[in-house]
């Protein structure tokens, strides 16, 4: 079966961008953004077509781009845009496809739906990408207490940033979910640079379940 893949995360800025551009790189695979909200500066798709080395006809077109970043209900409600669920159906490759979501789980598209119902309805797994720095143990174990209540799979947890071992050990041993690995803080973030952290910090089989 073709791999695919949802990155989600504790919040926004956690990191999301840059571990699913590892991630599609390693995988030489396809990244998808379906929601996009702001436009000014690199988008998350131009973000990851610089650092995952991929031919720019692996990074899918965004289902919606919205203007303003800010959440996508509101920014789709200023630019006068209704974000439908039956436009986020993910698209079926032969090859692995990496979804990045916006934000966090709780994150809404518009009234009524939130990021999660979407994933809900997937039913793909979920990488949850976590911060290491303090307040990390409650937004995770909040997240994934979430997912369990709608019985979205949870792949494992990707650490992001400096090791702090007693914080990821205390996340793992409460939730009982895996910790996949990894990504520390690069200073220097090139496709080089991040390549060698995700194969240093994860075991490739344990991120894609399978060899
Ligand atoms: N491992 C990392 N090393 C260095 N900088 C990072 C790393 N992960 C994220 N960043 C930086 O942190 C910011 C937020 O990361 P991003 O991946 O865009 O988060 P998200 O997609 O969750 O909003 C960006 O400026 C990004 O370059
Ligand atoms: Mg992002």
């Amino acid at each position: 079966m073709t791999q695919r893949i949802v990155i989600t995360g504790t919040d926004t800025g956690v990191g999301k961008t840059v571990f699913a551009a590892g991630l599609a790189g390693l995988l030489d695979g396809f990244y998808w953004k379906p929601v996009q909200s702001g436009l000014d500066g690199e988008t998350d798709s131009e973000v990851v077509a610089r650092l995952a080395g991929l031919p720019s006809e692996r990074v899918l077109p965004e289902a919606y781009r919205l203007r303003s970043p800010l959440s996508p209900h509101r920014s789709a409600e200023i630019d006068g845009v209704a974000i439908k669920a039956a436009d986020l159906a993910f698209p079926v490759l032969p090859t692995p496809l990496v979804i990045e979501g916006s934000g966090g789980l709780m994150v809404p598209l518009n009234r009524r739906t939130r990021l999660i119902d979407i994933f809900a309805e997937w039913r793909l797994p979920v990488i949850l990408c976590a911060r290491t720095t303090l307040g990390t143990i409650n937004h995770t174990l909040l997240s994934i207490e979430a997912l369990r209540a709608r019985s979205i799979p949870l792949a494992g947890i990707a650490f992001i940033g400096d090791e702090m071992a007693d914080t990821q050990r205390t996340i793992v041993e409460f939730s009982g979910a895996p910790q996949l690995g990894r990504l520390p803080h690069l200073d220097l973030l090139t496709g080089k640079t991040l390549r060698d952290a995700m194969i240093a910090g994860f075991a490739f089989a344990s991120i894609t379940g399978g060899d």
